[in-house]
């Protein structure tokens, strides 16, 4: 099962870094997959460390997946790490193994604390509309233009039906972002 997260990591100088990625839940481990061009990957090389933010905030997905914000924080617990504000719940982890592809690496991860915030209270249809539209927008290259403008029209019919103003806005967000890349 993957599961998306907002995940946080570090960089050598301390600055914070926030980013959408999808985590694979083993028995005993948790793998990251980040690709070997993101800032996520070079944080997780150069401090080992990471926390996974279990956020249903879908605006804060969009905000940092595509337009690289760092959203606002407090301090992890036991690793040096920065836990999003607005999440449920969070994992705070250390990578225990890299592999990899020359594109792809993969962390496998243990975990040292879990935190809460707040209860989960669920998905609507538009939580998952505006995931699935920004996983879109962050494969404009792999992605079919035709395909990719129908995929849009449906997405946007369901934020706009069931959403409240925080989807509707984070998919405006999404929208505007591929229009900009010429790719609508
Ligand atoms: C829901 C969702 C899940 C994602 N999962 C991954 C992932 O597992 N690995 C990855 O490299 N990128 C993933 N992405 C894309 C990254 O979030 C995106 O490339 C981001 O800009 C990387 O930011 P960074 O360079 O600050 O790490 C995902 C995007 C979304 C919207």
């Amino acid at each position: 099962m993957i599961v998306e997260t907002i995940f946080s990591t570090l960089d050598e100088e301390g600055r914070p870094n926030f980013a959408p990625m999808g985590l694979l839940f083993n028995d005993d481990s948790i793998l990251i997959r980040p690709y070997r061009k993101t800032q996520t990957c070079r944080n997780l090389f150069s401090t080992g460390h990471g926390v996974a933010n279990l956020a249903d905030d879908v605006l804060a997905y969009v905000q940092c997946g595509l337009y690289g914000i760092v959203l606002p924080h407090f301090p992890a617990a036991t690793i040096p790490g920065s836990v999003f504000d607005g999440t449920c719940s969070w994992m705070e982890m250390s990578v225990i193994e890299e592999k990899g592809t020359a594109e792809r690496a993969e962390f496998r991860c243990q975990v040292l604390h879990r935190g809460e915030r707040k209860e989960f209270t669920g998905f609507c249809r538009a939580h998952y509309a505006v995931i699935e539209a920004a996983i879109l927008a962050t494969r404009l290259d792999l992605t079919d233009r035709k395909i990719m403008a129908e995929k849009l029209i449906h997405y946007g019919e369901i934020a706009r039906k069931t959403g409240s103003d925080a989807e509707k806005q984070a998919f405006q967000l999404v929208h505007d972002y591929i229009r900009k890349r010429g790719k609508e």
